[in-house]
């Protein structure tokens, strides 16, 4: 069984799409949903799907045995960072080789790195002039956004497009394709065990 922690800081609707694709499939399952913020609506919408949430401050993301403590008990073999807004730590990334995936609002490596995530991200893409943009699925190393990148899609940027509507065209890819990436790499890690 392949069990799936996902971070998320604030709304969570990815991680609510990538919950929904994967409810009743028999070999993956999404076991703990984890913010660093006790007020993110994640965590309700977690606990509407009977899902445990694990509310965590800097420190105890820093600490070496705290999450992986928590994560033994299922036991955790595959991250996901959904609008995760904290960066993993070293001892994290080290645990979970190619197993902890982030997406990133835009395609790397434009408009990445610290400080490039929600409006950052469109607000510079707009002011660059570029004519698409789009999302970015990766492996997460302990740098922001560096990760090797597993998935893009991009859509177009239009002259009259603002940051606010190409933050939506872009939340909508990312609700088109997270859940499915993730699943797909998944199946692989599976179907490599058999
Ligand atoms: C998304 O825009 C994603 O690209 C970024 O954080 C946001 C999460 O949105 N990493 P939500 O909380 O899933 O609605």
């Amino acid at each position: 069984m392949e069990r799936i922690a996902i971070f998320a800081s604030g709304t969570g609707s990815n991680a609510k799409k990538i919950i929904e694709h994967l409810q009743g499939h028999p070999d993956i399952e999404v076991s703990l949903v984890v913010s660093n913020n006790k007020n993110a609506k994640v965590l309700d919408m977690a606990r509407s799907f009977n899902i445990q949430t694990l509310v965590i401050d800097k420190a105890q993301l820093k600490d070496n045995n705290y999450i992986l403590e928590k994560f033994s008990i299922f036991p955790i073999n595959f991250i996901v960072l959904a609008g995760f807004l904290l960066l993993v730590p070293r001892y994290l990334v080290g645990k979970f080789p190619k197993s902890i995936v982030n997406i990133h609002p835009a395609l790397l490596p434009q408009f990445g790195g610290k400080g490039m995530y929600g409006m950052n991200v469109h607000k510079a893409v707009k002011e660059s002039g570029v004519k698409e943009t789009g999302i970015t699925i990766h492996y997460v190393n302990e740098k922001y956004d560096e990760g090797s990148i597993i998935f893009q899609a991009s859509c177009p940027v239009l002259p009259d497009d603002t940051p606010e509507s190409i933050a939506k065209n872009v939340l909508k890819l990312e609700h088109e394709h997270f859940a499915k990436t993730i699943e797909r790499i998944l199946n692989k890690n599976l179907d490599s065990v058999k």
